[in-house]
């Protein structure tokens, strides 16, 4: 059920990110022809720097329909998780099935993706709110050296010594570490989020206790709504199409260590470099085709996952201790943020995550006093 074998659409994903191809896919639909170039921009950030170059005018032969196709591709996205949801949300997040096994933060190992650039700009946030109260499971995976960083988190700020540059490889360098760090932790769970994600931990907690992490789990949010359609090279020149659903990096995804523990082989050391090398698929794309294509286990999906390739406007208030991620982002000049009247106001809290924060922890020395919000 899982897998619609929807129409099927002939992509040369080569040397292309995830978000290309979802651009592609978007503009094949509207019978546009686009410029797909070597874009390998694709950090969280990726549809960031992607969007504002075309807002700063930087205008690519195609940029019009790139553009169009953001719109589209907007529009569908909503449209295309609604349907893509129902069913989960009345199993996922209402009924509250008894947890299989009874876990605890320090069980969880949380690795935020990173880049020296993003330091002040992003991750202080980060750590000023969800991160203060989860030092314990939190490791920061970064491309450079920051004593104000290894201050406030000691070893926990791992420098991988990947390139800065957001490149397929550096970004498949940062998820191989992110993975042998778990490995070493010992810890139950892994989950990978990006900067501009917060993290409710404790509805994190809640969720992934409804499974036994002996179990093999993969839960997060597809950022498509169909497989992904993938070319694998085998060896003297051969090519393999396979399909594979996967959860996108930008939300967030968890892995339970009995999983993780399958992954070895095609994950471990530097194996997970040559495995994206072999689909020629960013990060999260590569998980993915290792837990669904070679691993055959099933994406289990959630929508308490957000990233800032959603409407953000969609969560409401009243959900919102009830999610597992939030983020942020900008489309065409408008800021993409969840509605939410907190403690500060939007000048002073643009990706509304303070507010989120005095929202699910009042007693945080710096949020005002309770507010009728
Ligand atoms: C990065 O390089 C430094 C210095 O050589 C080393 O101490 C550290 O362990 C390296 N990091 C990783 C993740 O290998
Ligand atoms: C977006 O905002 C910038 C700076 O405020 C402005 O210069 C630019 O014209 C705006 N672009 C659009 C498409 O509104």
């Amino acid at each position: 059920m899982l897998k619609s074998n929807g129409k099927k659409t002939a992509i040369s994903v080569a040397s292309t990110a995830c978000l290309c191809l979802v651009l592609l896919l978007v503009a094949v639909q509207h019978h546009h022809r686009v410029q797909v170039h070597e874009e390998t921009n694709r950090e969280d950030s990726g549809t960031r720097s992607l969007l504002q170059e075309e807002e700063e005018g930087d205008a690519q032969p195609g940029s019009a329909q790139v553009k169009k196709g953001f719109s589209a591709y907007f529009t569908k996205l909503t449209r295309g998780r609604r349907e893509v949801e129902k069913p989960v949300s009345s199993s996922a997040s209402t009924a509250d099935p008894p947890p299989a096994e009874d876990i605890s933060a320090d069980d969880i190992f949380i690795a935020v993706k990173t880049t020296k650039k993003f330091h002040q700009s992003r991750l202080n946030l980060l750590l000023d709110t969800w991160i203060s109260r989860n030092m314990q499971q939190t490791y920061i995976f970064t491309d450079g050296e920051d004593e104000e960083l290894k201050k406030k988190i000691g070893s926990h700020a791992i420098n991988t010594n990947c390139s800065a540059a957001h490149s397929r490889q550096a970004l498949s360098c940062k998820m191989a570490v992110e993975y042998d760090k778990f490995i070493e932790s010992g810890k139950k769970w892994f989950c990978h989020v990006d900067d501009d994600n917060y993290v409710n931990v404790r509805t994190l907690v809640k969720q992934l206790s409804h499974y036994p992490h002996t179990q093999d789990m993969y839960i997060g949010k597809p950022s498509l709504d169909r497989p992904i359609e993938a070319t694998e090279r085998l060896g003297d020149n051969k090519m393999k199409a396979v399909n594979f659903w996967f959860a996108t990096g930008g939300a967030g995804f968890c892995v339970s260590r009995g999983l993780a523990l399958k992954m070895s082989p095609w994950a471990s050391g530097g194996h997970f470099m040559n495995t994206a090398e072999k689909i020629r698929l960013p990060d999260d794309c590569t998980i993915g085709y290792i837990i669904e294509s070679v691993l055959g286990v099933p994406l289990t999906r959630s929508n308490l996952f957000h990233s800032h390739l959603e409407n953000l406007q969609q969560v409401s208030r009243s959900e919102i201790h009830k999610q597992i991620t939030l983020s942020y982002g900008m489309f065409e000049n408008k800021s993409n943020i969840i509605n939410l009247k907190g403690a500060f106001p939007v000048e002073e809290d643009p990706s509304r995550f303070k507010s989120v924060h005095c929202l699910l922890y009042p007693d945080t020395p710096w949020c005002p006093p309770q507010v009728a919000f």
